[in-house]
């Protein structure tokens, strides 16, 4: 056989068994047979060292030239072979996403109203560019009271009902007094003593009081706002906090009215209502929020210089805003574990509230 047809034979027994390749595996070893280092086609350029001088720059170009013609085929069935693959799994594991969802926990389980309520206001307050920090339950009358500007002694500590923990302050050696957090006012020291600002944050959480009737529970769920920076004003609190109310009630206007009040920790501080006829109920007005330019003694309290940094903050009751959004009539129905009650006002757990696809679904 002269070196030619060799070549040639060879040639096309390699491409024969390309074609006839049926997987991925399979053109593997077909590659290492061929091209491997103990492949055919080095076995045969191995050839060349027993050539006549004059013959091996023909003999090395042929084998070369056979060399990068069944590289060039076997990429081109491998790609095949893998397009393949690739459709093949896709139909496998097709998922036809509008079957209604399974019987099972994730259909009957039920979001309550709070963490519903929750979840659109971190995704009203997220769009805004604020980031969400927590803080403990049980709190330090410190942080609570003191570093907010209420020392001991004043008459707002009488306003705020306080559940005291047991063995501490003067029952144990002077330990830190510590309370059932009164609001989660307390989180605004925490997060100044933390991070240097811009700050930007809200805060939810459970807050304890002792109180109880229609409107009252002992424990009910607040989120706080704080922003501090160089140059936030009441205009910025104003702003953020009607863009809050439309996106919150789902509506294109809203009428709000900001009075003037007194928090300790804020200067000035104003009470806000909204009128309800942004919950189909018009000409009441309905109070939703405490707010106000964030005290310069809180502001030093934290170690932070108060002629160089300013901001709002602001608390709302989550449970508070959650009956007047949802109709539900009885504060108390809201922690007493009825499943009726959940299976009524609850969310299914698959309708997740974002700003583009409708808070409430
Ligand atoms: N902490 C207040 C309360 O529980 C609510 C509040 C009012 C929070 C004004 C604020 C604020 O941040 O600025 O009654």
């Amino acid at each position: 056989m002269t070196d030619h047809t060799k070549i040639s034979a060879l040639e096309k027994a390699l491409l024969a068994e390309i074609a006839g390749a049926g997987d991925l595996d399979g053109i593997e070893r077909v590659r290492i047979a061929a091209l491997g280092k103990k492949g055919r086609v080095p076995e045969l350029m191995a050839e060349l060292g027993a050539l006549p001088a004059d013959q091996r720059r023909a003999f090395g170009q042929a084998v070369n030239g056979l060399k990068t013609r069944v590289g060039e085929a076997l990429e081109v069935r491998k790609a095949e072979l893998e397009r393949g693959a690739l459709t093949a799994r896709l139909a496998a594991e097709i998922t036809d996403v509008t079957l209604p969802v399974r019987a099972g926990p994730l259909q009957d389980g039920r979001i309550h109203p709070v963490s519903q309520v929750f979840d659109e206001v971190a995704e009203i307050f997220g769009d805004m560019g604020f980031s969400i920090a927590e803080g403990p339950d049980i709190e330090s009358d410190d942080l609570n009271f003191t570093k907010l500007n209420i020392p001991p002694e004043h008459p707002a500590r009488q306003e705020h009902d306080t559940f005291y923990m047991k063995g501490t302050g003067k029952e144990r050696d002077n330990a830190p007094v510590m309370v059932l957090r009164t609001h989660t006012s307390p989180v605004q020291i925490r997060t100044m003593l933390a991070q240097k600002p811009p700050i930007r944050i809200i805060a939810p959480g459970r807050v304890y009081r002792m109180d109880s009737d229609a409107t009252h529970t002992p424990m009910f769920h607040q989120i706080e706002g704080l922003v501090i920076d160089e140059s936030s004003h009441l205009g910025h609190l104003k702003w953020c906090l009607e863009e809050f109310c439309k996106a919150f009630f789902e509506v294109g206007e809203v009428r709000m009215r900001f009075r003037a009040s007194h928090f300790p920790f804020t200067e000035p501080s104003m009470e806000v209502d909204i009128d309800a006829a942004a919950i189909g109920k018009p000409g009441k007005w309905l109070e939703i929020l405490g707010s106000g330019m964030v005290h310069p003694n809180v502001i030093s309290n934290c170690g932070l210089d108060p002629e160089k940094y300013q901001g709002f903050a602001f608390g709302m009751g989550l449970d508070r805003i959650a009956m007047l959004k949802y109709a539900i009539p009885d504060l108390r129905d809201m922690f007493a574990a009825d499943l009726r009650w959940l299976r009524h006002y609850g969310f299914t757990a698959l309708d997740i509230p974002t700003l583009a696809g409708g808070l409430s679904g």
